[in-house]
Parts: structure tokens; C-alpha cells; sequence
């Protein structure tokens, strides 16, 4: 009966969408390039029973915790996880809260959200959620170098998605970071039920980092007009632990890295709570402990691409001084769907004791590839290329850190684009920079 009601509201939705959906923000630059054929979309159904638990993904919350998310068809399983370090044998558990969502005719399952820990840093936890049903294993991040990251933008849930999934789960790595565009179910609620399911056996062993993107919308004049319904819901991520307001933008610390979580689609103007945020957040990092600092968002502020052209500039102008003067090493975006690599840039200008922007929006979305970028290659853009792929930034030690890209049609092990970073906070050029700055602010 549930996969009968799916069928028709995903039937419903279609024609809804094919026929009124705004399409945010996203279809201004489609007739400036030409995609290759997507691949079909995977449709992940459900085969446990209504009790069992499903979409299992877990996410780092502080220090040594970590959320555990899961969604029941059974409205009264309980909000309890049992876990321990040996298979079968929990001798921990912890409850939390579940919540749904009415989207239109939709209604969600049952999302629970339990914090459990304290954990020790790199430990395998063997769980199990609601009290039955199969048990789930993950293993916690490092608590110091080395840290290695996998980073993957606008993942969708096509054939190139899993062919992008599998590279990356053929190499080992600590937490996944992903700068928004999910599910791509654009106001299709059974297409993120289908997308928790598709990502459940990498997004339930290590922990999944997101911010949104202009695909989490899910706007509808009146009826929903403050959008963000299904993503809130079932992408939790730990905002409140930094300070954060809003679930679209946060920060964490994970191994001697202090990551932000931007948020593209929330307010980002010098009077907006999220620059406030942002403010307060940059002035409590402490770089002797976290001397890497990495940022996240959907809408890259450098983009030699065709494709969302100058979409992320207001962005930029708002927010790029603040990540500059902090001496911010990495910004990661989405949104294109291609890969490009600058170099450290600040201001549309090469400068040393910049961020290095990365897009890496090619994790495998229905809607192709962004093929043409502009035909002189600017000199700040290092490497570019359409292809799908994943990115993995392993944290060496306080100083030292390596990129690289790794393109689909290769093997796992292949790595395209590579690139050795040294971190701004061992750089005493760049921080003899942001002394003389700090003391002619004083001024
Ligand atoms: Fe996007």
C-alpha cells in the first residue's frame, strides 16, 4: 500500500513540477550549454518491515558525539539507539525525538534523531535503532591528524550517483562533506525517502556533513513559503552547537580542522543573522587547535564555468573579506556540475594568503554535466574539467594537506587533479599580513 501511494504522489508530483514548479535559481544559464545524456535516476525502494528502521545516516555533533537519523514507516517505534564496540552486544543506549512532515498529500515516516556518546575517537560502534531490525556500524573521525575528508557537491540519485558512491567507498576516510544539492527530489518527498535509502550504506558508517542546497528549497507560494521542510527534517545537522539559528548554516570542529557550513540560500547580508553568525563564529576559533579552517557552500564565488554564471557573486561580495581576513584555507562549492580548481584567491586577484576554491558539483545529479566553460581560461582557474567524480582532502599533520580529484570513468586509485596545501595558519608570511591588518583596524 505505501509503495502504491508512493507511486501516485511521485506520479502527482511529476505533473505538479513539470507544469508550475519555480525552478530556483537554476534554469537561467541551461540554454547557454549543452549536457551530455544523464543517466537514468535509481530508484531505491523499501524492503524492510514498517517497524525497521531506514535511511540510516549519522552526523558529528561537539566533540565525541554523534547523531544517528532514521525514519519508520510505524509511527510507534521508539527514538532509542543501543550500540557498544562489539557486534550484537550494546552496552549503551541513548533516546531522542522524531518528528514528520505533511508535504501536500505526502506524509513522512517517522524521523528520529538520537544523540548518543560520549565516544572515543576512532572506534568502531556497532548500532542498531528503534530497538530491532538490522544492525548498522560506524567508525568515529580521529581525534588528531591525520584527518582525511571526502567531499562531493549536487550528488542526486542517478546511475553516475552510484558509480560516484562506490569510488567512494573503495578507499578509506573519516567523514564525508557534502556542499548541498541532496536529493534532487525538487518537491518529490518519496524521492528523499528513496535517496536515504540509496546513501544509507556509506551515510550510516561515516558520519555525513551538509549544507543545502538551491535543490533543498522546495518552495510553494503561500502553502510553503519558507521552503526547507523535507531537508530540515531529515538532514539535522549540529547548528545549535555553534551558535547557529538555523539549520542552513553552522560550523564543527572535527581533528584539528574548524569547518563552516555556509548557507547559500539564507540570508548572508552584513545585517543578516548568518553574517552575525559568521562574525562570532570566525572570532572564536582558536587556531592553535584547529589550525586548519575549511569553508563549505552551495553557489561558488569563483566559477569559470557557463553554467550559474555570476550566482554566487552577491554572496562573495557580502561574506569574502570575512574568510579572507581569518585566513580561511579551502572554500568547496557545488552547483556547477563540473569540477575547477583556482588558486588562492582573494578579490578576483591571485593573492598568496587567500582561500583555494575548489567546485566540485560533479557528484552525479540527474541533470548532466555543465560542458562548456568560458573559452579563455582565467588565470586564477589552475585545472577544470566536466566529469563526474568525488574529492578527498587528507589533513597531514598542522602544516600540510593534500587535494585531489578523482574522476568516475577511472579506477578509484586515479587521481586527476592534485594539489599540496600549506595551511594559512603555518604561513608566517600571511600571518605577519593579518597582524599588520588587525593593528590598522585598532587605529
Ligand atoms: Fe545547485
Amino acid at each position: 500500500m505505501e509503495k502504491l501511494m508512493s507511486i501516485s504522489h511521485f506520479l502527482l508530483f511529476s505533473l505538479i513540477t513539470l507544469s508550475s514548479f519555480p525552478q530556483h535559481h537554476h534554469a537561467a544559464a541551461s540554454s547557454e550549454y549543452s549536457r551530455p545524456p544523464p543517466r537514468p535516476l535509481v530508484f531505491t525502494s523499501h524492503s524492510r518491515s514498517e517497524s525497521d528502521s531506514q535511511q540510516v545516516h549519522i552526523s558529528l555533533v561537539g566533540k565525541d558525539h554523534m547523531r544517528v537519523s532514521w525514519i519508520t514507516s510505524n509511527k510507534h517505534t521508539e527514538s532509542k539507539v543501543e550500540y557498544g564496540k562489539s557486534p550484537g552486544n550494546y552496552e549503551a543506549s541513548a533516546t531522542g525525538e522524531h518528528t514528520s512532515y505533511h508535504y501536500f498529500f505526502y506524509r513522512s515516516g517517522e524521523i528520529h534523531h538520537v544523540v548518543i556518546g560520549p565516544l572515543e575517537p576512532s572506534t568502531t560502534y556497532y548500532y542498531r535503532c528503534g530497538g530491532s531490525g538490522p544492525e548498522f556500524s560506524f567508525r568515529t573521525p580521529p581525534s588528531t591528524f591525520p584527518i582525511e575528508f571526502v567531499v562531493v557537491g549536487d550528488l542526486g540519485q542517478t546511475e553516475w550517483t552510484a558509480s560516484t558512491l562506490s569510488h567512494v567507498g573503495a578507499k578509506d576516510y573519516d567523514v564525508f562533506l557534502l556542499p548541498g544539492d541532496l536529493s534532487y527530489a525538487d518537491t518529490q518527498q518519496p524521492l528523499w525517502d528513496s535517496f536515504g535509502r540509496l546513501v544509507e550504506p556509506y551515510a550510516s558508517r561515516r558520519p555525513w556533513m551538509v549544507t543545502e542546497g538551491n535543490h533543498e528549497i522546495e518552495t510553494f507560494p503561500i502553502i510553503y513559503p519558507h521552503g526547507f521542510k523535507a531537508y530540515n527534517s531529515r538532514w539535522l545537522m549540529p547548528y545549535e552547537q555553534s551558535g547557529s539559528k538555523s539549520n542552513l548554516y553552522y560550523s564543527f570542529e572535527v581533528a584539528g580542522a574548524h569547518i563552516l557550513m555556509l548557507g547559500s540560500y539564507a540570508d548572508f547580508d552584513a545585517d543578516s543573522d548568518q553574517y552575525k553568525w559568521l562574525e562570532a563564529d570566525l572570532a572564536s576559533i582558536d587556531r592553535t587547535k584547529t589550525p586548519w579552517l575549511i569553508a563549505l557552500l552551495h553557489a561558488p564565488w569563483y566559477n569559470s564555468n557557463d553554467a550559474h554564471k555570476g550566482e554566487g557573486e552577491s554572496m562573495r561580495k557580502a561574506m569574502e573579506e570575512l574568510l579572507y581576513k581569518a585566513r580561511v584555507d579551502a572554500v568547496f562549492a557545488g552547483h556547477v556540475h563540473a569540477y575547477e580548481r583556482f588558486t588562492r584567491v582573494f578579490d578576483n586577484t591571485a593573492d598568496p594568503c587567500g582561500p583555494v576554491y575548489v567546485t566540485i558539483g560533479d557528484g552525479g545529479n540527474r541533470e548532466g554535466l555543465a560542458l562548456s566553460f568560458e573559452k579563455t581560461k582565467p588565470s586564477i582557474s589552475v585545472y577544470r574539467e566536466p566529469s563526474f567524480g568525488h574529492g578527498r582532502l587528507r589533513v597531514f599533520n598542522e602544516t600540510h594537506a593534500h587535494w585531489s580529484w578523482h574522476r568516475n570513468n577511472e579506477s578509484d586509485t586515479f587521481v586527476a587533479d592534485e594539489v599540496w596545501l600549506q595551511s594559512m595558519y603555518s604561513s608566517d608570511s600571511c600571518n605577519k599580513a593579518t597582524q599588520r591588518s588587525i593593528q590598522r583596524d585598532e587605529l
